[in-house]
């Protein structure tokens, strides 16, 4: 599958069969999440990996929006204290979610389904996560990534709209072949 292929494949999965994902395809994952541009290349990212079905079933709980069976999460979290406070304070989440969106892209290239469930900038989402994961103060939660071998398929798509692309200034159409 080349490069493209793999972003259009990749879909939220929430559905997840019983299979355990293999620690190597694990940190796989993590080696792609881990190819992703930073700022400064301070690299703010660390990972949570959860595979104990006791903290799993934590962290559904204090999840409202991440209550699905998978028997693998990775949270991606963002350290405060990565290196120039200035940068790592204001673009760890820019960071973080490149690195998420790589790890999304290499699940489905490796025939696993993933979902992102936000839990950054929500305060108490963050707490309670936080609480679960045992994450010291200057670690910042970004999201949840739930995943496991897909119970579900979904179709490859873009979703492609030039009405939401301008050419040189805003509101100027961006046409097929302006070049
Ligand atoms: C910042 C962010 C937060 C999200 N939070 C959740 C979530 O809490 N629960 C969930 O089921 N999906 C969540 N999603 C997944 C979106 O619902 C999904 O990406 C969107 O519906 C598009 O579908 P697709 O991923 O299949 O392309 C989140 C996605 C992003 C980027």
């Amino acid at each position: 599958m080349n490069a493209l292929e793999c972003i259009y494949k990749r879909r939220s999965i929430r559905k997840f069969s019983d299979a355990p994902v293999e620690d190597a395809l694990v940190e796989e994952l993590l080696r792609a999440a881990m190819a992703a541009p930073s700022a400064m290349n301070l690299k703010p990212w660390r990972f949570v990996v959860v595979r104990d079905s006791e903290r799993l079933e934590r962290l559904r709980k204090v999840m409202p929006f991440g209550k699905m069976d998978a028997g693998t999460a990775i949270s991606v979290c963002g350290d405060l204290r990565s290196g120039r406070r200035i940068v790592s304070e204001n673009f760890w989440q820019q960071d973080c979610s490149a690195a998420t969106e790589n790890l999304l892209i290499a699940a489905s290239a490796l025939g696993l389904g993933a979902v992102w469930c936000g839990v950054t900038p929500l305060a108490r989402l963050q707490k309670a996560v936080s609480a679960v994961l045992e994450l010291p103060e200057r670690v910042i939660p970004l999201n949840v990534v739930l995943l496991g071998y897909p119970a579900e398929e979904k179709p490859a798509r873009t979703q492609y709209d030039p009405a939401l692309v301008s050419l040189d200034s805003f509101g100027t159409r961006w046409e097929k072949g302006n070049s």
